[in-house]
């Protein structure tokens, strides 16, 4: 079973881009927020990244899940997996086959902003697991939780995001975030949250500027989603990809630095922006965790950690919690 919920039609999606970027060029540092990162060729460079020789990442989250599956479906015990930035959704399939293996499974609830990604991945998860309700949802995750189709007599579910997903939000934001999930869970519920943890900072710098430039690609396709988007005439070639290390925030930061003085307008916004040589935008934050600080963020949202499962290196970590 099949069917797709569009919270976000093209429409509202332009609208939230024109306002993210007008704001974001006329700041100073510029920046733009990642969601724009996932047009379709961004979701398919994103998973470009996830098989690369540097990005540890998934194939670190990949062991937890196929190690400790079947305890993640015991504990969580739940009727639905909600999935928030499921992207492909290619490892999820390791859960949903421990959560029907564990027997209450009946729906898959896959969400993710980038609409015609999702519609194409959560189509294939529909015909390979023909017996369960795959009900995708396209949607801001930052804004929409509350339009979530959660059946609350149903029985309990588990909220699910990856990949250190929630590593792209500044603490602030996180901290809203948290506090949106738990207030859409019931009592019961559980949550499943992969992080990827601090380390040495070579190994990180390098997990986010691989050598063959893909994740330099996928950054400077923001500036192409502009172009398209919103009649933009930046030349994405005129802009050097950037991963840095700030070891105060720990966080790894992606940024966008222009080659040469150039000035872009933006048609459609009526914008004319300058950038002097060597001016750096930032594109994106990707933080990185450790176990006392992230239990505590969870506990202020309200949530209890259960379980705190890494991969044999310990480079990352999938956490479980309930919604108490
Ligand atoms: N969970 C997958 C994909 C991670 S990449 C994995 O672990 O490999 C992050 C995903 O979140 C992308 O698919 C992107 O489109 C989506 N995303 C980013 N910001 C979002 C937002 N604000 N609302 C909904 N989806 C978002
Ligand atoms: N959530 C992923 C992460 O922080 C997203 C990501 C991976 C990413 N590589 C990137 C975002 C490169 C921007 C640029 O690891």
């Amino acid at each position: 079973m099949f069917r797709i919920d569009r919270n976000l039609t093209a429409d509202d999606l332009d609208k939230a881009l024109r306002a993210d970027v007008i704001e974001g060029l006329s700041v100073e540092p510029k920046r733009l927020p990642p969601k724009w990162f996932y047009d379709e060729r961004g979701s398919a460079l994103f998973e470009e990244i996830t098989g690369l020789p540097e990005y540890y990442p998934t194939r670190a989250e990949r062991a937890i899940l196929e190690r400790h599956s079947q305890e993640i479906a015991e504990a969580a015990d739940a009727v639905a997996l909600v999935e928030l930035g499921s992207g492909s959704g290619v490892k999820t399939r390791l859960l949903l086959d421990a959560m029907l293996g564990h027997g209450r499974l009946k729906r898959f609830v896959p969400v993710d902003v980038s609409g015609a990604f999702l519609a194409s991945s959560a189509q294939r998860v529909a015909q390979d697991y023909p017996g369960l309700d795959v009900h995708a949802v396209v949607g801001d995750f930052e804004h929409h939780l509350g339009l979530l189709p959660v059946n609350e007599h149903e029985g309990p579910q588990m909220l699910a995001v990856l990949g250190s997903t929630i590593g792209n939000q500044e603490p602030d934001e996180r901290a809203g975030f948290l506090r949106d999930v738990h207030a859409t869970l019931d009592f019961g519920d559980s949550f499943l949250l992969g992080v990827d943890l601090v380390k040495d900072p070579a190994r990180l710098v390098a997990a986010y500027d691989d050598a063959q430039g893909v994740t330099a690609e996928f950054n400077r396709n923001v500036l192409s989603v502009i172009n398209h988007r919103l009649g933009g005439d930046f030349d994405p070639e005129g802009f050097d990809h950037v991963s840095r290390w700030d070891a105060e925030q720990e966080w790894i930061e992606m940024r966008l630095r222009s080659r040469t003085h150039q000035h872009v307008r933006v048609a459609d916004l009526d914008l004319e922006v300058e950038f002097f040589p060597g001016e750096d935008m930032r594109t994106e934050i990707s933080a990185k965790f450790r176990r006392e600080g992230l239990t505590k963020e969870l506990d202020t949202a309200g949530f209890t950690l259960t379980h705190w499962w890494t991969d044999p290196a310990g480079d990352f970590a999938l956490c479980l919690s309930t919604a108490g």
